[in-house]
């Protein structure tokens, strides 16, 4: 069976007074419609049907090729809007599920259950509903005698009595395909509008006598639909908490999980604890049995396992295993350190690769830099790789001591072996197993190198 969405993403977004469409308003590091198109993929088959509008053209760029696209030129309702699609999937599709795309918060379950609903429906249409105390101005649900769904009626035309109802619409609907397309262009314009209502496809659907189910829901977080930037924050915090409970359930640790912000789509190992004031974004992956934060923000970069992050930035960064890091510590794009490497505070690393067992303590700036493994940085060791025109790399061996202070002056080789002398300023490269002093450095005496104890 053919099942495919649209989405309703034409409306304005007038109330978010905002220059950005509404769905591409971030919510946990996503447009609110990728929330939307995840939640749809999983109680459909075919690719979904966005209906575009006002920002059009961002929204498809957005999209790419994760949708299909129609234009709807002027918005003239909900109805006006799915008829935009029936071009696009008239004899297509067996079931359509028309959803809405400013409500970010809807389930992939929930929207499965709809689906069940209509495929146990003989009639042609099944909705969601929820019950509440507080209506938000959502469409009153008018039941039969026999409790299938008579009408929805907007709020601003209900009686008294049906303002009373506490059964809302909350913007959720399957339909048979075939009934939809026939159905659609029969209903009347609202005349307070002189908009197409898709709620209307309600009451000609219970005309008709073909039944129409309703799946009520119970959670009422779900349905909350974004128009203000309040209620954006209202998402916000009911998705991270969301985020939040589905890592701790796969093993991993949060002892205040309120202060702790992880973007959607992020993966971490069990066992790692994530401390307040933390926040992680974009394409991060973290391994098992680190301990991030607290104060620590990671931006699209990898970390192995085992690892200590203290308080430090880091962004476009790779740790391997059992690295210990800051507090105070910033690691920038290209930043890739091995295994135990320790990186103490106020250093600052990009474009380089620290391999296993670098140890740099304290104030360094390590850029376009290989460092090989073992080697200590000293105190305050600068790499100069700009000459104010292009970036320059420093090659440094293995078991290299470079005293505090030093001034790498790119390019440069640095030995296996190497030393330097506090405060030194090496302008030339360094051969294996020689120690350099002074300003600029020059080479003193060839060292006997200690043999490795393991
Ligand atoms: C709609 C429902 C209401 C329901 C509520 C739940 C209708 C007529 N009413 O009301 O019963 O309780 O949602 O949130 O459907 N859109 C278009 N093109 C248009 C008009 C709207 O694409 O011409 C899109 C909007 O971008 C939005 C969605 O459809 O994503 C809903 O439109 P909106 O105007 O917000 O409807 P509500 O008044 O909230
Ligand atoms: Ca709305």
């Amino acid at each position: 069976m053919k099942i495919t969405a649209i989405l309703l993403a034409a409306g304005q977004g007038t109330r978010m007074k905002s220059s950005l469409p509404k769905v591409l308003h971030p919510i946990a590091g996503k447009p609110m419609i990728w929330h939307a198109l995840q939640a749809i993929s999983h109680s459909t088959t075919e690719k979904p049907v966005v209906v575009v509008g006002h920002g059009a053209e961002e929204v498809k760029t957005y999209l790419g090729d994760s949708a299909q696209t129609v234009l709807q030129e002027p918005q003239l309702g909900t109805g006006h809007a799915v008829m935009q699609a029936e071009s696009l999937l008239k004899g297509k599709s067996d079931l359509v599920v028309v959803c809405y795309a400013d409500m970010p918060l809807l389930r992939g379950e929930t929207l499965q259950k709809l689906v069940d609903t209509q495929r146990m429906n003989s009639g042609s249409m099944s909705i969601l509903t929820v019950i509440a105390d507080d209506p938000r101005g959502f469409g009153r649900i008018i039941r039969k005698g026999d409790g299938t769904v008579a009408a929805i009626v907007e709020e601003y035309v209900a009686t008294p009595d049906q303002l009373q109802i506490k059964e809302l619409n909350v913007g959720g609907y399957c339909f048979d395909s075939n009934w939809l397309w026939d159905a659609l262009h029969r209903i009347p314009k609202n005349p307070k509008k002189s908009e197409y209502y898709l709620t209307d496809t309600v009451e000609l659907a219970a005309k008709e006598g073909l039944p129409v189910h309703a799946t009520v829901m119970d959670d009422l977080e779900e349905t909350i639909g974004v128009n203000t930037r309040v209620h954006l924050s209202e998402v916000e915090t009911a998705m991270r908490r969301r985020i939040n409970q589905s890592h701790m359930l796969n093993g991993v640790t949060m002892i205040d999980p309120s202060s702790v912000y992880i973007e959607a789509d992020i993966r971490i190992g069990r066992d790692t604890v994530i401390m307040p004031n933390t926040f992680l974004h974009g394409k991060t992956e973290l391994g098992e049995r680190n301990v991030v934060g607290p104060n620590t923000i990671i931006r699209d970069s990898k970390i192995g396992n085992g690892c200590k992050i203290l308080s430090s930035v880091l962004e476009g960064a790779l740790l391997e295993n059992d690295v210990d890091m800051g507090p105070f510590a910033r690691l920038r794009k290209g930043a890739h350190l091995g295994n135990h490497v320790h990186m103490g505070n106020f250093g600052e690393v990009k474009d380089s690769h620290l391999e296993d067992g670098v140890k740099m303590g304290h104030f360094s700036y390590i850029g376009n830099a290989r460092i090989g493994a073992n080697t200590n940085i000293g105190a305050g060791t600068i790499t100069c790789n700009y000459d104010g025109e292009k970036k320059h790399n420093t090659e440094i061996g293995e078991d290299v001591f470079i005293g505090s202070d030093t001034m790498l002056v790119a390019p440069l080789k640095l030995g296996d072996g190497a030393r330097t002398g506090a405060g030194a300023v090496v302008t030339k490269d360094v051969p294996d197993d020689t120690l350099v002093v002074g300003m600029p450095a020059r080479a003193i005496r060839k060292l006997e190198r200690k043999p490795k104890t393991k």
